[in-house]
């Protein structure tokens, strides 16, 4: 493709000259920024309030078998002080939080600085009460509602690290991760309302922690009022536990690089690890990111649709907004319940200024035609922004015509959940955007392109191999929990010296960033990274089934499908039937956003003569594109390919 010669859409005269950072002072920022890191980010340290100053700023090692990454060490913070208590003097009550519930009929609630201040106390002492302390991990396993940041932030009070599972997860894999944690505490509520429909949260963790859990206690926020089945003296419900204790709670001093949380993310072998974030370079890089790449002003409305069990909504919903004293918005629901127009109704209802919300989420909204959008007032929109995928350009230019109505810069963030924060980024008055294009990296992010076989930088634009980042910056993982050597091995190994994204990447003529997608076993369905490791071996699980092999293959809606071939085991029927239920299977080891789209049945895979499956060619038949099948001479049995083309399943 001529990036060249596609078109650009340059910051409005006003943008530029309003945001906080426009084109000149981005080059200034970012040439500081690389050239003298450690007074850099000495002066960004400053955003944060610190109860013991750090003397030291950056201690980074990204030598494999010395890997380590250390920011702010000598520091001491507390994280929920910095998201409220520094705030209450100035803005008490201003609106903190804006929850807007599943139900359209239902109210939304605002809660200002200092409500949330008595609310995150408060549910603090309940923790301290049932014997959390600091360096403890908590469970967190919600539905979008405030007492989910309640719940963040008041481990963050008392220095506990929480861990938050996804809600549609099943309560199998919510099982491996209180485990994997060795958590004390799962915080969950009665019933989870998404688009109308109710999934029994308390039900689901009754049932991960059904055996030897027998100490792990359960705190219940009564969001339905439905039934529950209680785990005799273990479980509490939190409106009883709020009535025992006082709203004084004071910010206990943390480290700086004291875990803050741990978000279990998939990788291309194994099960999901534990990524460990930390406290003082963390906050820095959330709150900087938030402010600089939506280009947040003092009493702007800000709504990132993602949810908690995410990254994006632990950095972009609560950590990094609230940091910045903004009024953030959690939204329980879905964006087509009632309808296709939720997402709009809301942004006019509360004159959301900045939205940020994802590809897979455009794509199926803009399949459901223009009047959804164009019924609603959008015009207090600025600033739009996308997350989790490439987008396409006709999504793009959807959200820019019709959203965005063609005045509002839109924010293409490239991150992952390793990163803690944007990495690389268009930012709205200063760079010229290109539909699809990642463009720019954040101030003190090196990226480089490699040649991915021989590892040599290429430099010459333009260039196309796999991304890697030369050096560290405070939002930046530390490590697995439990597991530094695999942290090392995952990120530091393939490319000595560098951390290694997964990503492939092309830069163009212009020096502009493309990401192209995973260039590993990591497959993004949705937004959602998910391992094919994983969904082979919850298929290899079940009983009739001999082997699997999974990969990715081009969805409408979901950018990537799972697509799974599956040889039975012998005397084993290939019926839908058996189809169905390999599905529910799956869905049920792992959760719905695991569901395999398409499962062909394989009498036999393509491997090696030494048993390795040529996932290349799977791929390529997964595609359609069988004429890039390449070499497969050096396969064991070269006739199973034939056989794979004859039986793809129609992708339609
Ligand atoms: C992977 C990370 C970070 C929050 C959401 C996902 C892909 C993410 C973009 C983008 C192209 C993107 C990458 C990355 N990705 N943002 N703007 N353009 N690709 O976090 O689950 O950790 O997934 O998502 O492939 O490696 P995650």
């Amino acid at each position: 493709m001529s990036d060249k010669d596609a078109k650009t859409y340059p910051p409005s005269d006003e943008m530029a000259a309003d945001a906080h950072v426009n084109a000149a002072r981005y080059t200034e920022m970012y040439e500081a920024s690389i050239n003298d890191p450690e007074g850099f980010w000495r002066e960004q340290g400053a955003r944060v309030d610190w109860m013991k100053p750090f003397s030291q700023v950056k201690d980074v090692d990204f030598t494999l078998g010395n890997v380590k990454i250390n920011w702010y060490a000598d520091g001491q913070l507390n994280v929920a002080a910095n998201c409220i208590d520094r705030h209450l003097e100035t803005r008490g009550d201003q609106t903190a939080i804006i929850w807007e519930p599943d139900s359209p009929d239902d109210e939304a609630q605002h809660i200002t600085y200092n409500e949330l201040h008595g609310h995150v106390s408060r549910m603090a002492n309940v923790l301290k009460n049932l014997g959390i302390g600091k360096g403890d991990r908590v469970v967190i396993y919600m539905p979008m509602i405030p007492e989910a940041a309640y719940a963040m932030l008041a481990c963050a009070r008392i220095g506990a690290i929480h861990s938050i599972v996804f809600a549609g997860f099943s309560p199998d894999a919510l099982g491996a991760r209180v485990n994997g944690c060795d958590a004390k505490l799962v915080i969950t509520s009665d019933g989870a309302p998404r688009g109308g429909r109710v999934t029994n949260l308390k039900d689901n963790v009754n049932q991960a922690l059904l055996n030897d859990f027998d100490d792990v206690k359960c705190l219940v926020v009564k969001r339905t009022g439905q039934q529950v089945a209680w785990r005799g003296d273990l479980d509490f419900w939190l409106h009883e536990e709020l009535e025992k204790v006082s709203d004084d709670c004071p910010p206990e001093a943390v480290g700086a690089e004291d875990p803050l949380f741990i978000l279990y993310t998939s990788g291309s072998t194994g099960q999901p690890k534990g990524v460990v974030h930390t406290t003082g370079g963390y906050l820095v890089y959330a709150a900087m990111t938030h402010e600089i790449t939506f280009d947040y002003h003092d009493g702007d409305i800000y709504w990132c649709t993602a949810d908690v069990g995410w990254v994006t909504g632990h950095s972009y919903i609560v950590y990094g907004p609230l940091a910045n004293g903004a009024t953030t918005l959690m939204f329980e629901g879905v964006p087509t319940y009632p309808d296709a127009s939720r997402f709009w109704q809301v942004c006019e209802k509360h004159k959301v200024n900045q939205f940020y919300t994802a590809p897979t989420a455009i794509r199926a909204l803009m399949g459901q035609g223009n009047d959804f959008v164009t019924k609603c007032d959008l015009s207090s929109l600025k600033v739009l922004g996308t997350v989790g995928e490439p987008i396409n350009p006709e999504a793009w230019n959807w959200y820019n015509n019709v959203v965005g109505q063609g005045r509002c810069p839109i924010v293409d963030t490239w991150w992952q959940t390793e990163t803690g924060g944007h990495l690389m980024t268009p930012l709205p008055g200063a760079h010229a955007m290109k539909p699809g294009a990642a463009m720019k990296p954040f101030f003190g992010i090196q990226p480089k392109v490699l040649e991915p076989t021989t590892a040599e930088e290429l430099i010459d634009n333009p260039a196309e191999g796999v991304l890697v980042i030369a050096d560290s910056w405070p939002g930046q993982m530390r490590t697995v929990w439990g597991d530094h050597e695999r942290f090392e091995k995952t990120y530091f190994a393939d490319y000595p010296g560098y951390y290694f994204t997964g990503d492939g990447c092309k830069r163009d003529a212009d020096g502009d960033y493309w990401i192209t997608g995973r260039v590993d076993d990591v497959i993004n369905v949705s937004g959602h990274r998910m391992g094919t490791a994983e969904v082979e071996s919850a298929l290899v699980a079940h009983s009739k089934v001999a082997e699997a092999a999974v990969v990715g293959y081009p969805h409408d809606i979901k950018g990537q499908g799972i697509y799974c071939y599956v040889t039975l085991m012998g005397g084993e029927e290939p019926t839908d039937e058996l189809r169905t239920e390999l599905r529910n299977w799956v869905r049920n080891e792992i959760g719905p956003i695991a569901s395999p789209d398409l499962i062909q049945w394989a009498p036999g895979l393509p491997k090696t003569r030494s048993g390795k499956i040529m996932r290349r060619i799977l791929r390529k038949i997964a595609e359609d594109d069988f004429g890039a099948l390449g070499d497969t001479s050096t396969l064991a049995e070269p006739a199973v390919v034939d056989d794979l083309i004859e039986n793809r399943m129609n992708r339609k």
